[in-house]
């Protein structure tokens, strides 16, 4: 595993989703509870940014059609497309979120 650096907790005051650049790839990074997830930012239908969606009950709802995807599997769970999003393994140290952009 790599792990790189992606957010802090401290980026999560009022908030529950963040977008952030990860060595190139754009990361949609979640906070439900006190876990941490993290999945690909681009919503496979029309490249929406996932980051600017809402959660709702461990999904989260792109901002462009309405898609929705399990945050923690990755899986569509209903609107315009069927297709997956892809999720990183998450561990949280000394404040910082790191994401698993290898695995
Ligand atoms: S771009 Fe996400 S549902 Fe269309």
């Amino acid at each position: 595993m790599a792990w790189t650096l992606a957010a802090a907790v401290a980026d999560f005051t009022g908030r529950d989703v963040v977008g952030v650049e990860c060595r190139g790839q754009r990361i949609a990074v979640y906070r439900i509870g006190e876990s941490f997830f993290a999945t690909s930012d681009t919503c496979p239908h029309q490249g929406a940014s996932l980051s600017r969606g809402c959660i709702v009950d461990g999904l989260i709802e792109c901002p462009a059609h309405f898609a929705l995807f399990d945050i923690r599997t990755g899986t569509a769970e209903g609107g315009p497309t069927s297709r997956p999003i892809k999720t990183f393994a998450t561990k949280v140290e000394l404040d910082g979120i790191y994401v698993d952009l290898d695995a």
